[in-house]
């Protein structure tokens, strides 16, 4: 399946292409991803990735992401080694490797967010997630447009399972039908520094949080308003994922947003 249904989109904030990657494709993301942090020099800088506490925000290796591949460490990680502690790489793997570019910028992709009204699409932000067994940390319920905001909101995720995600290894969870309600925060550049601002202290509506369990090589695309989360992976199994987010360049990119670009221009799918 290659098509999403679009009033199901509508109405749930997500959908789900099973299957999109290949098994091969899969394999090949997850080798050149512990490929790149087997060359990763954890002495320039061992940044751990929080999405608790944003200590993150204050090191400049990941204000300087959205322009390079830079590598973030689990909170729980200790001091091994970076193949088994990185949180992710990011996040601009699908223009600086040319495999993650190969498959962010794959047809099916380009003619999937032109049916969902993306009409000049930019591939804005990519990471490679690792979850590892045992230490993966959670990811706090959030909405996408928090981090990458534009006027209107169109970011929209695209998220690939590269392993089975389920429950016990942390797939995603989600609020269904909860991307209609407002944008509750915005988490911004701030002179030299960030801040996370309230726009809207409305509570996340009381639906039942769906657990949204693929196999591998399903593609899960997200609603920029959609609640989602994961949980901690304890399981033994990784979980991998490659996420990529792209806006639409009819919207106005906010200047303050954290992820900025000055040396390297924004493309879409071509
Ligand atoms: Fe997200």
């Amino acid at each position: 399946m290659t098509a999403v249904d679009p009033e199901a989109y509508r109405r749930d904030g997500y959908a789900i292409l099973e299957r999109f990657l290949s098994a091969q494709d899969c394999e090949a993301l997850k080798a050149r991803a512990a490929e790149l942090a087997a060359g990763f020099d954890p002495d320039e800088s061992r940044t751990v990735f929080s999405t608790r506490d944003q200590r993150h925000a204050r090191d400049r290796s990941f204000q300087e992401s959205g322009e390079a591949i830079r590598f973030f460490f689990e909170e729980e990680a200790g001091d091994a080694p970076a193949a088994h502690a990185l949180n992710k790489i990011g996040h601009a793997l699908h223009d600086l490797d040319p495999l993650f570019d190969r498959i962010s910028r794959q047809p099916r992709l380009a003619a999937l967010a032109h049916d969902l009204g993306i009409a000049r699409p930019l591939l804005l932000q990519s990471m490679h997630i690792f979850k590892h067994p045992r230490i993966g940390g959670e990811v706090a319920w959030h909405q996408d447009a928090t981090y990458l905001h534009t006027r209107p909101v169109t970011v929209t995720g695209f998220w690939f399972a590269l392993d089975d995600a389920d429950r016990d290894n942390g797939c995603l969870l989600a609020l269904p039908g909860a991307h209609r309600g407002p944008l509750r925060r915005r988490f911004h550049r701030d002179g030299d520094g960030f801040v996370t601002t309230e726009l809207d202290p409305a509570p996340w509506p009381a639906v039942e949080p769906v657990a949204l369990e693929v196999p591998r090589g399903s593609l899960v695309v997200l609603h920029g308003l959609l609640p989602h989360a994961s949980a901690a992976n304890r399981s033994d199994r990784s979980r991998q994922a490659y996420a990529l987010h792209v806006i639409d360049g009819r919207a106005v990119y906010d200047a303050d947003n954290w992820l900025q670009r000055p040396n390297l221009e924004l493309r879409g799918f071509v």
